[in-house]
């Protein structure tokens, strides 16, 4: 009966259009048994609205340990840039012992979904402190970084050239926010042959004193739970990211959904989520947060998809 009401008739005749476009034929990844949505209306709503503004009016966000790089391989953890440093060129015994002593007792504060964000900040800030301390104490060498990121093990998520080489021929900004150690994180992507003219860094960078050893950490700490304020202070003044009102946000962790608060007159925001560890206990807090959640999925699949529709050069009506 419905569709004798012609009000009714054209947004019901749009939606489903819209649906079977993007979930059928233009974005089949969306049906992924990895990927969730709270909305799926809204998701292909504001895909939709970004594919219309085109390349030049986009921006992508992106967290990068857990993010862009691999959670895990063949059962093993791949390494954050602060654990790459856990390698015997650049550091002690002891202080390999004393870092993996703070993870174990860190990190699982960092994802626990029981405690609140307020509740963690001080004790993540406690975290970055004490490593950034220790490895100031080892003394870390410039010169070595390179070796150790190559012993490293560490991997980007499959997918990750066309992520990148996209992006960067589309000249799309990309804007890598980071609670890691910024100078390892150019290190892996320059191994990757990813680091393009159009990335950007926001990260925690070593400061060498003349001899090359690391005397302290430039700047102000960054860890996962105050990227809004790195977001305020130095992403909102980047000049390439002005004039871009289409935000693609990924991330691992919730503190990740505030990279994009330094963006102003945003138009559309979609933000995608690696549930990476704790699926069960996480899942609802993830689905209620990012518009869309990827589960245990370690490639780009999904992100690539999603550019390459928002790129494409298709009918834009
Ligand atoms: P990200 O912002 O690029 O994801 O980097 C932050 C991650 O780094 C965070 O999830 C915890 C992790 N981390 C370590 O693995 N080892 C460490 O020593 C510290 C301080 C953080
Ligand atoms: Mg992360």
């Amino acid at each position: 009966m419905i569709y004798h009401i012609p009000w009714i008739h054209t947004p019901v005749r749009t939606v489903l259009a819209i649906w079977n476009q993007l979930t059928k034929t233009e974005i089949p990844e969306l049906a992924k048994c990895s990927v969730l949505m709270r909305e799926r209306g809204r998701v292909e709503e504001t895909i939709h609205s970004m594919q219309r503004a085109g390349a030049g009016s986009l921006q992508v966000i992106s967290d990068f340990d857990m993010t862009l790089t691999r959670f895990a391989h063949n059962g093993r953890r791949v390494p954050t840039t602060h654990n790459i440093l856990i390698n015997r060129l650049l550091i002690s015994e002891d202080c390999t012992q004393k870092l993996k002593v703070l993870l174990n007792t860190y990190y699982p504060i960092e994802i626990d979904p029981s405690r609140s964000v307020e509740e963690k900040l001080p004790l993540m800030v406690e975290w970055w402190t004490k490593v950034h301390e220790l490895l100031i104490q080892q003394r870390i060498r410039k010169d070595l970084l390179a070796q150790a990121v190559n012993e490293s093990g560490t991997m980007l998520r499959d997918g990750y050239k066309s992520f990148f080489d996209r992006l960067a021929e589309q000249q799309i900004p990309l804007l890598i926010f980071s609670a890691g150690v910024g100078d390892v994180l150019e290190e892996v992507i320059r191994q990757n042959q990813v680091f393009h003219p159009n990335v950007n860094i926001i990260s925690n960078y070593m400061d060498f004193d003349p001899t090359g050893a690391l005397q302290a950490f430039k700047g102000l700490l960054i860890h996962t739970f105050n990227k809004r304020e790195g977001a305020l202070s130095h992403a909102a003044g980047l000049k390439n990211l002005q004039g871009r009102p289409n935000v693609l946000l990924l991330g691992d962790s919730l503190g990740d959904l505030t990279m994009a608060d330094g963006v102003s007159e945003h138009q559309n925001i979609l933000t995608i989520g690696f549930l990476n560890d704790q699926v069960e206990e996480r899942k609802e807090s993830y689905i209620n947060s990012f518009d869309i959640v990827l589960v245990k999925d370690e490639t780009l699949d999904v992100p690539n998809a999603i550019l390459s529709y928002i790129t494409s050069s298709r009918d834009k009506k």
